[in-house]
C-alpha cells in the first residue's frame, strides 16, 4: 500500500521526507513525490515515476526550501504508475496539496459532480477528487460566517476538511497542506493506518512507524475517523464530528526491522494477518447489501461479454493457478459457464479451443510472470475477451489485456503468496456472482444474499486467525515428518493443493494435495503411521463421503489433522487434532479454510528453522520461462 510521510518543525523538511520515504520502501511502490511549503507560501512539488532515487536526483538538482512538507510513495490502485498519477495531488488553483493512501469508493460520482462544477482533473487517481472537493468546500465555507473550533489558527481549513471527509466513502489516510494556512499540517485517518511521531517542537506523520523511528519513539496512532491538526507547537486530535480527543502517546520499543514487519516476526505472518483487510479492500465499492453489477464499469468489461461467453479459460502459475481452479468451481456453479483452469506454462503450448466466444481470465499477483504473459499472448491470437485479475496496476499483464480486476491486497513481500491468493479468490467470486446474475442463473435475491455472506468473510478470517496458538501446538508435534497428504473434495480440492504447496515451499517437506475420492486410486498405498493426513472437512454436500475416505486413511494408521466447523462430530472423532473455522456457504469456504493451512505451513517451517520470507530456490516473481 502507499506510504505517507509528513513533517512540520524547525528543520528543513525535504531531507526528512526523503529519508522517511526510503524507510518505507519495503512496502513496495511504483512512484514517489513530495511537496515542501516555503516561507513565502511557495509550494514546491516534485514527483517521479519509478524508484525513490529518481526523486532524489530531482531534489539534488533543485532542493526545495521549507520546514513543512508531505511525501508519498505510491502503489497504484486507480490509474497507471506515472508522474501524473504520482502524489501529491493538487486542486485547480494549486493551493491544496494532498497525499493519500486507501481507496475512495465514490470517486467516480464525485469526479463527475466536481467536473460539472468546473473542476479540471490532471490525473486518473481517486485521490485527486479529494483535493477538488476540499477546494469546493473551502470556497463554500469562506462565504459563510462559521463558528471557530477552539485552539485552531485556521478553523476554516479544519471545517472544510471535516465537511470533505464526510462526503468520502471508502478507506483513506491522508496528509495535506493549504497554501493559505501557514504552520499547519493536517492528517486524517479512516480505515487506513496513520501515525504521528511526537518530537521536540516538531511532528512527523507516517503510514508506518519506521519512517520516523530515527527521530522519535513517541507515537500517537490515529484511530479511525480522526483528524490531527499539527503546527510546529502542538498536535491536536479531533474526531470527524469535531470533538476534541485526547490520548496518551505510546513509546515504541521495536527496532527498525521489527517495525517494518509491524511487530510480526516475518512479512509472511504479517501478510497472513492482513488477509481480512485484503478481502475487504478487494470487495470495497464493488459489492454491497444492494448488489448491482456496478463494478463491471470499473472493469472496462462489457456486461454483454459475461452474458454471452460460452467458455472460460483460467490461467496462472503456482498459487494463482490454484485460485483459477477455485474459480472454475465458482463460475460453473454460480454462472453455469463451462470452464477450464490450467497452468499457464502448459496452456501456452497446447492448442486450446479458443474462439471469439471464449473469455480468458489470467490470474497473477505480480502481472509479470513470464508463462502467464505468454499464455495471454497466445490467447490474444484467437479471442479478444481477456480479463486480468492482478495485484499490480500498471504491470505488463494489465497493460496487455483490455480489462483488469485489481485485487487490492497491497504489496506482497513474502515469496510464498498468501494475501494475494485471498484477493484472487475474492475477485473470482465477484466475477462469478455477477456473471451468474447477468446470465439469469442467480436471482437478484440470491445475488444479494451471497453478497451479504461475502461481506461477512473478513470477520470469519479474523476468527480463524485466533486459532494460531493451536496451529503452533500441532506444528511442534509434526515438524519432523517428511511427507504429508492433504485431502478434500469439490471446491476444497484446490485448497488442498494450495495447502500442500505452502508446506512444500516453506518447510521443504514433501506434501501432496489430493481429491479425497481419488485416494483409493493410488495414494492410499503410501498411507501408514509416518504419513499424516490433513483433511479439509468442513460441512458440505460431500461431507459424509469425505468421512468415509478419511476412515480408510485412519484405518491404515494415518494421523488425522482436520479443519472442521464448530460442532463437528464425525470427523472430529477420528482426528488426532482439529482446527475450527466458522461455517460459511460451501462456495465461499476456500476463503476461510486456506487460512489454517497457511499458518500450519508457516509454523512447520519455523520449527524446522527455514527462511520463511525467502525460501530456498524460489523467486517472488518468475519473469523467465
Ligand atoms: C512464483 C511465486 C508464487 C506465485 C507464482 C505466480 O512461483 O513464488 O508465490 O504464486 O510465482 O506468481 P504471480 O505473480 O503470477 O501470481
Amino acid at each position: 500500500m502507499c506510504g505517507i510521510v509528513g513533517y512540520i518543525g524547525p528543520k528543513q523538511a525535504h531531507p526528512i521526507l526523503l529519508d522517511g520515504l526510503k524507510r518505507l520502501e519495503y512496502r513496495g511502490y511504483d512512484s514517489a513525490g513530495l511537496c515542501v511549503a516555503g516561507e513565502n507560501g511557495k509550494l514546491s512539488i516534485l514527483r517521479a515515476a519509478g524508484k525513490i532515487r529518481v526523486l532524489e536526483e530531482l531534489l539534488k538538482k533543485d532542493p526545495p526550501k521549507g520546514i513543512r512538507g508531505i511525501g508519498h510513495s505510491r502503489w497504484a490502485s486507480h490509474g497507471k504508475p506515472s508522474e501524473e498519477n504520482a502524489h501529491p495531488h493538487t486542486d485547480c488553483k494549486k493551493e491544496i496539496v494532498i497525499v493519500h493512501n486507501g481507496i475512495i469508493e465514490n470517486y467516480f460520482s464525485l469526479r463527475e459532480e466536481l467536473g460539472t462544477k468546473g473542476h479540471r482533473f490532471s490525473s486518473e487517481t481517486d485521490t485527486e477528487v479529494i483535493t477538488h472537493l476540499l477546494e469546493e468546500n473551502l470556497q463554500r465555507l469562506k462565504s459563510r460566517a462559521t463558528p471557530h473550533p477552539p485552539h485552531l489558527a485556521h478553523p476554516l481549513l479544519f471545517l472544510a476538511v471535516q465537511e470533505t471527509v464526510k462526503e468520502l466513502k471508502g478507506s483513506f489516510a491522508m496528509t495535506l497542506l493549504w497554501k493559505q494556512a501557514p504552520d499547519t499540517l493536517i492528517a486524517v485517518r479512516n480505515d487506513c493506518p496513520l501515525a504521528i511521531g511526537l518530537g521536540d517542537r516538531e511532528f512527523f506523520v507516517a503510514s508506518d512507524v519506521p519512517a520516523f523511528l530515527p527521530y522519535t519513539r513517541n507515537v500517537l496512532f490515529l484511530e479511525d475517523r480522526e483528524i490531527a491538526v499539527l503546527s510546529s507547537q502542538q498536535c491536536l486530535l479531533f474526531n470527524f464530528e469535531g470533538k476534541k480527543v485526547s490520548r496518551e502517546p505510546l513509546s515504541i520499543k521495536w527496532n527498525l526491522s521489527q517495525a517494518e514487519k509491524g511487530g510480526y516476526k516475518h512479512f509472511m505472518l504479517k501478510e497472513i494477518f492482513e488477509q481480512p483487510r485484503a478481502v475487504e479492500d478487494t470487495l470495497r465499492g464493488r459489492i454491497g447489501p444492494n448488489s448491482t453489477p456496478g463494478f463491471l464499469q470499473e472493469l472496462n468489461l462489457d456486461a454483454e461479454i459475461l452474458k454471452r461467453v460460452r467458455r472460460v479459460h483460467l490461467v496462472g502459475c503456482g498459487t494463482a493457478y490454484h485460485a483459477g481452479l477455485v474459480g472454475k468451481y465458482l463460475l460453473e456453479h454460480l454462472a453455469g459457464i463451462p470452464c477450464e483452469a490450467e497452468i499457464a506454462s502448459e496452456f501456452r503450448y497446447r492448442r486450446p479451443t479458443l474462439d471469439p466466444e471464449t473469455l480468458l481470465i489470467a490470474i497473477s499477483q505480480s502481472g509479470e510472470t513470464a508463462d502467464t504473459l505468454s499464455a495471454v499472448r497466445e490467447a490474444k491470437k484467437r479471442t479478444s475477451h481477456l480479463l486480468a485479475i492482478c495485484n499490480c496496476v500498471g504491470s505488463t499483464l494489465t497493460r496487455e489485456v483490455p480489462s483488469t480486476l485489481t485485487t487490492h491486497c497491497g504489496p506482497e513481500i513474502g515469496v510464498a503468496s498468501t494475501k494475494a491468493f485471498l484477493g484472487q479468490l475474492t475477485a473470482l467470486t465477484l466475477v462469478a456472482l455477477h456473471a451468474g446474475f447477468l446470465r439469469g442463473q442467480l436471482s437478484a435475491e440470491e445475488l444479494r444474499s451471497f453478497s451479504e455472506e461475502l461481506l461477512k468473510i473478513p470477520g470469519g478470517i479474523r476468527q480463524v486467525l485466533k486459532e494460531e496458538p493451536a496451529v503452533l501446538k500441532i506444528s511442534k508435534e509434526m515438524y519432523k515428518k517428511e511427507h504429508l497428504l492433504y485431502l478434500g473434495r469439490h471446491i476444497q480440492y484446490p485448497i488442498c493443493l494450495e495447502g500442500a504447496l505452502k508446506l512444500k515451499e516453506l518447510s521443504y517437506i514433501h506434501a501432496e494435495g489430493y481429491a479425497a475420492g481419488e485416494m483409493k486410486h493410488g495414494p492410499i498405498a503410501l498411507i501408514d503411521e509416518s504419513m499424516p493426513v490433513v483433511a479439509l472437512a468442513t460441512r458440505s454436500r460431500l461431507y459424509d463421503k469425505l468421512c468415509g475416505n478419511l476412515q480408510e486413511a485412519v484405518a491404515r494408521g494415518a494421523v488425522l489433522i482436520s479443519v472442521v466447523n464448530p460442532g463437528d462430530r464425525a470427523v472430529t472423532a477420528q482426528s488426532a487434532w482439529t482446527l475450527e473455522v466458522p461455517e460459511v456457504p460451501e462456495l465461499l469456504s476456500p476463503l476461510v479454510n486456506i487460512v489454517p493451512l497457511q499458518l500450519f505451513a508457516y509454523h512447520m517451517a519455523r520449527q524446522r528453522g527455514c527462511d520463511v520470507d525467502q525460501p530456498r530456490n524460489l523467486a517472488k516473481s518468475v519473469t523467465v520461462e
